[in-house]
């Protein structure tokens, strides 16, 4: 029988450079989309799939992060006091039941492999899913959930993918296809940010994936790769050379690249928009705000 995914790894110790200066003393990861930090986000679609036991990789500077998992007594009695059952839910949500957290360091940023590799002695002998906060993704039923399922039938390791146009593949890992059977794909070969030109498809690897321990055993063999960092998706990639199973995941929903400060801004207005007490006189200022800008050109 095929072993349930009930663990996941969550890579947060990277610089986050790109919001400097704000990621000075803010974690990326806690910076808010309407009103919930990107983590939170990151921590429902995880549960929602079922996983148990969640592995924060972190660095210097995330205490934040910690933090933000903590029980708040003073603030939960005045909650209770006051009647606002709503905020006292939303801030159930963000506690954690004993011992199903964990904080992995990361000692140096020498990239998502490296960081996936520090949490190596928390995951046993079964798959083990990780997610990239920044990556935030809107769907009817959680990218996450949809792997687990579609991994139930699969085995081996599967990653999140999704089309991105020619001009883009240079930014990803991007996946040679051997079989494309619509949602799943089957993959020969990996690479992660390929040179114009030279991209073996234009379909991109995003911040889901569902592993095997294998990789981890791979990724004591690695050197640092592209952009001098070690990938995770050379330790993915080692798999196929083993011919173990890889494959693609074309997910159902809108991702979103918080790591940019575009795709932020993005999210920002799609969650804004979509939030019943919020969409009306949101979507009314930008409609507003666009009319005006057109006009002025
Ligand atoms: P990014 O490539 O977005 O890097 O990492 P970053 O440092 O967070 O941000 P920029 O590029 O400087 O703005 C993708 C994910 O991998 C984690 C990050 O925390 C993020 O969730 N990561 C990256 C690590 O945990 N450790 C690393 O060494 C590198």
């Amino acid at each position: 029988m095929k072993k349930r995914v009930t663990k996941a790894i969550f890579p947060v110790a990277g610089l986050g450079t790109r919001f400097l200066p704000a990621t000075k003393s803010v974690p990326k990861e806690i910076m808010t989309l309407v009103d919930r930090p990107l983590i939170q986000y990151a921590i429902d679609e995880a549960r929602e799939a079922g996983i148990k036991e969640f592995i924060f990789v972190t660095s210097r500077g995330k205490s934040a992060l910690e933090d933000y998992f903590d029980h708040s007594p003073e603030l939960e009695a005045k909650l209770r006091r006051d009647g606002k059952t709503e905020l006292l839910e939303a801030l159930e949500d963000t506690y954690m039941d004993s011992g199903a957290i964990a904080y992995m360091r990361q000692h140096k940023p020498l990239g998502l492999g490296h960081a996936v590799w520090c949490a190596r002695r928390l995951i046993g002998d079964e798959p083990f899913a990780v997610i990239l906060p920044d990556d935030v993704i809107s769907a009817e039923k959680s990218c996450l959930s949809q792997m687990v399922e579609a991994h139930a039938e699969t085995g081996g390791c599967m990653v999140a993918a999704m089309e991105v146009s020619q001009q883009k593949t240079s930014s990803y890992g991007i996946l040679d296809l051997k079989e494309d059977h619509g949602s799943i794909v089957s993959v020969k070969g990996m690479v992660e940010k390929p040179k114009a030109g030279t991209a073996p498809s234009n379909l991109a690897v995003i911040g889901r994936y569902i592993l095997t321990p294998d990789v981890l055993k791979n990724l004591n063999k690695i050197e640092a790769g592209a952009g001098g960092e070690v990938q995770l998706t050379d330790a993915i990639a080692a798999e196929i050379n083993h011919d173990r199973g890889v494959f693609g995941y074309r997910f159902r929903g809108e991702r979103f690249d918080c790591g940019s400060k575009a795709g932020f801004l993005q999210a920002t207005v799609a969650f804004g928009l979509a939030r019943e007490e919020l969409g009306d006189e949101f979507g009314q200022y930008l409609s507003e705000m666009v009319a005006m800008r057109s006009a002025a050109q």
